[in-house]
């Protein structure tokens, strides 16, 4: 597909239609897609001429999508605050959750508008409208005309407005949203936080989503490709060029037969070079049809060669290889961007993934966004792709189910027909521990759905997550899905693999531990639902939820169980909403379920994961910090994650054993443990040591000084310069010899100069309500993030980071 990234960027009509006019003639194309991403006018409330293509909405905020409305706040209790008994928790009467969706204004109704020129390349064309999602229930209006809307704010839909749109001229867009209180159970973003496209295609052409790529045959030396396209108009003939990664032609096949309006081909691809994690090699197919000679449409689609099974008593192999899911479920928002969706925010997500040796995501508990498919493929991540988080029952009062029995089908045909060529998919999920799972009116549901997504596509298996167990079991419900997904349930598992007829389980949610980075609490206690009063968990990994378990619970079972094929994390990031255990306690406005925390910065347990998920470089962790003023002489645990088997203790030169991993109990079995260590400031050092006792690693912690100088540290130094790329620089605080001061909470500020802007800043704390748009917050646990954004003028910028009592610091960065 030809992309013209934004050809409506700060111009007035002339030169607006100049551009059009080199655009044509540079591409002389029959499809043109135009991403509307500037220009666009904000009005947050209620209007009810708004719609109208003369109204005037000048005085409106002038905004650029993907906008999220709600994310510059402010917190505020009142917000969605919901009486609620949440019953899939265990609870038994209602009591106030405040921050449950974020405690940010998402509610309400808000107006976009938009004027662009629909571009005229011949008399029959037709013009699409495209939605990436857009929260929630979106109606869209075109040149005043209702031209079309859709409920569920998650999903991608499309309009043909080829009736109301005025090619060649100016075109004024408006769209309507509106989110119901007490509509989520975290927190949802609100407005048009993804992208919003054009499409201007011949009458003749291919149909929208209309291309399915397939793998039905891979040999070592031989891969048969079937590709179905779908066509608008009669009498056409199709070529499709296979390309490899660097854009070489490897085959043309050309067919003169429509099946209908359809095209089907089988192409040989020779020596295939397949898809994986570890091999992410993608292929592109160049669908072209034409009218005799005439080119009458040309897409282009990415695909993979990739062999996917779910085998009994074997499990789950990929490219005839068994492994298991070292996965992570992740919800859309990305801390403080909000739910707009940004592709570096994303980028940098799957880098921080990779390096914990995570191999799979699954969108909980939706569509995942177009931007983080493609990266999963290009970057190499197994992607479950999921759906609904409830069908026809409740869970909370103004939920999907209100939709279910009218948009189910038509949201899950999108949801496929929209992402089905992606490699990285292999799996799809038709709901998350739907309140359903009771019932036999709910064992329907999951058939009806089931078929549903088989019919539209036959290739990749369906799962559902599942928290009620032994319902599934006796209801049938389990046993006629795809994959059993468990949520949580650890001592269920071998009953349901015993019971449910498929011969494996997967781990569709595990553990929901809570911490909070760089937060340790004494003494230090395992157990559920501990709460403690600075509102912070302990990231000694050791408090989870009354139902949900440790991180060693699920390694038992991923370990000992050969038929268990995997799990998915609660959750890679913290989110925006969730904040239990504290979800009845203000300030709490975001979770703690994160291996990482809502600034996308490692916490402890992420060590605890990696060191068995990172299987190319070692880990080597140590916990607590050592700044402990006032608990001199006290019982101070220090555990270290490591995946090696056996490490030796130093405190201050003098050791403090050898511990080596063992069966006694899970936690000594993943982690080496010091219970008995008494604090002394100086330096805590753990030597690792392999199999023949050879040293082979160390790394140490340091009692800090005070806080002297800020430090700064950019995951990337060259952005591009599009206004939209992001580089994220991760600032902390050293004493006078530059140890890290890991309690530091320093009120910083922040001034962005040159070709750059300051975007937003978080520091991980779930209490926090400071804003993430102000440029100025206080360090929490000695660390925070800014997010520096390009302008679309390559060039210079530089941050420079102040605070009481510190050295201040800056940073330069370049934009191409
Ligand atoms: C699960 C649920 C998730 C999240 C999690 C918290 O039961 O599927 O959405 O609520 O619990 O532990």
């Amino acid at each position: 597909m030809n992309m013209i990234k934004n050809t409506c960027k700060g111009a007035g009509l002339k030169l607006l239609i100049a551009s059009f006019f080199a655009v044509l003639s540079a591409y002389g194309q029959n499809r043109q897609e135009i991403t509307l991403t500037t220009n666009w006018k904000f009005f947050r409330g209620k209007n009810d001429n708004a719609f109208e293509q003369t109204y005037n909405d000048r005085a409106w905020k002038t905004v650029t999508v993907p906008h999220d409305w709600a994310i510059s706040g402010p917190f505020d209790k009142e917000i969605d605050k919901q009486m609620v008994t949440i019953t899939q928790n265990g609870e038994t009467k209602p009591s106030e959750k405040t921050g449950r969706t974020g405690a940010l204004p998402y509610t309400g109704e808000g107006w976009y508008r938009n004027n662009f020129m629909v571009p005229f390349l011949k008399k029959d064309q037709r013009t699409l409208l495209l939605f990436d999602g857009a929260m929630s229930e979106p109606r869209v209006y075109l040149n005043g005309n209702l031209v079309g809307q859709w409920n569920y704010g998650y999903n991608s839909f499309y309009l043909d407005v080829t009736d109301q749109a005025l090619p060649g001229q100016m075109n004024t867009l408006a769209v309507h949203l509106s989110n119901r209180p007490k509509s989520s159970r975290w927190y949802p973003g609100a407005g048009l936080y993804r992208n919003v496209h054009l499409i201007v295609k011949d009458a003749q052409s291919i149909e929208q989503w209309g291309v399915s790529i397939t793998t039905p045959v891979i040999e070592a030396k031989f891969s048969k490709v079937n590709i179905k396209t779908k066509v608008t108009g009669n009498n056409l003939r199709l070529v499709t060029q296979i390309l490899d990664s660097q854009g070489k032609e490897l085959i043309v096949q050309n067919a003169d037969q429509q099946f209908g309006q359809e095209f089907e081909q089988n192409i040989p691809v020779t020596d295939p070079k397949l898809w994986s994690p570890e091999s992410p090699y993608l292929y592109t197919a160049v669908s072209r049809i034409y009218d005799g000679k005439v080119l009458k449409d040309e897409v282009k689609t990415r695909f993979g060669i990739r062999e996917i099974r779910y085998e009994a008593n074997k499990g789950f192999s990929l490219n005839g290889k068994v492994r298991k899911f070292k996965g992570v479920c992740l919800h859309h928002d990305l801390g403080p961007l909000g739910a707009a969706i940004n592709k570096a925010a994303l980028r940098r997500q799957l880098a921080i993934l990779k390096d914990l040796g995570c191999d799979a995501i699954r969108s909980s508990h939706n569509m995942p966004s177009p931007e983080q498919l493609e990266l999963c493929d290009e970057m190499g991540f197994m992607f479950l792709a999921e759906s609904f988080d409830e069908w026809a029952k409740s869970k909370v009062e103004n939920g999907y189910h209100l939709y279910f029995n009218t948009d189910a089908e038509k949201d899950v045909v999108n949801l496929v027909r929209a992402n089905r060529n992606h490699p990285s998919i292999v799996m799809w999920s038709a709901g998350n521990e739907v309140p359903d799972q009771f019932g036999q009116e709910g064992v329907k549901r999951a058939k009806w759905l089931q078929d549903i997504f088989h019919r539209e596509d036959p290739t990749r298996p369906v799962t559902v997550g599942m928290d009620q167990v032994k319902a599934t079991m006796a209801s049938g419900f389990g046993a006629l899905l795809d994959i059993p997904g468990l949520n949580y349930r650890v001592h269920l598992y071998p009953e349901a693999y015993k019971s449910f007829p498929q011969g494996f389980i997967l781990g569709s949610e595990t553990a929901s531990t809570v911490s909070s980075r760089g937060i340790y609490q004494f003494p230090v206690l395992k157990g559920k639902d501990i709460r403690h009063p600075d509102l912070q968990s302990s990231s000694y990994d050791l408090e989870c939820c009354s139902w949900s378990n440790l991180p060693d619970d699920d390694f038992v079972l991923q370990d000992d169980m050969p038929w268990v094929i995997g799990e998915f994390v609660w959750t890679g990031f913290d989110y925006l909403g969730e904040p239990t255990p504290y979800d009845e306690q203000w300030p709490s406005r975001s979770s703690y379920f994160g291996i990482c925390d809502l600034a996308g910065i490692p916490k402890d347990r992420y060590y605890l994961y990696r060191s068995r998920w990172n299987t190319e470089k070692p880990t080597l962790h140590i916990l607590p910090h050592w700044n402990w003023a006032g608990r001199e002489g006290q019982t101070t645990p220090v555990f270290v994650y490591t995946s090696y088997d056996s490490a030796e203790l130093f405190l201050n030169g003098k050791s403090l054993g050898i511990r080596k991993k063992n069966k006694t109990t899970p936690q000594d079995r993943y982690r080496l443990m010091w219970n008995e260590v008494k604090y002394t400031p100086g330096t805590l050092k753990v030597v690792a040591y392999d199999s023949t006792g050879h040293a082979v690693a160390e790394e140490q912690v340091v009692t800090a000084g005070k806080p002297h100088q800020i430090v700064l540290e950019a995951d990337r130094k060259e952005i591009d310069a599009d206004g939209k790329d992001i580089s994220y620089v991760t600032v902390s605080v050293v004493d006078k010899d530059g140890n890290p001061c890991p309690t530091a909470t320093t009120q910083l500020n922040f001034n962005v100069s040159g070709q750059g802007v300051f975007k937003a800043a978080c520091n991980g704390d779930a209490t926090s309500l400071e804003s993430f748009e102000l440029p100025t917050m206080k360090l929490f646990s000695g660390k925070l993030v800014v997010l520096l954004q390009s302008t679309t003028k390559a060039g210079e910028m530089e941050l420079s980071v102040s605070g009481k009592g510190l050295k201040a610091a800056q940073l330069k960065l370049q934009s191409n």
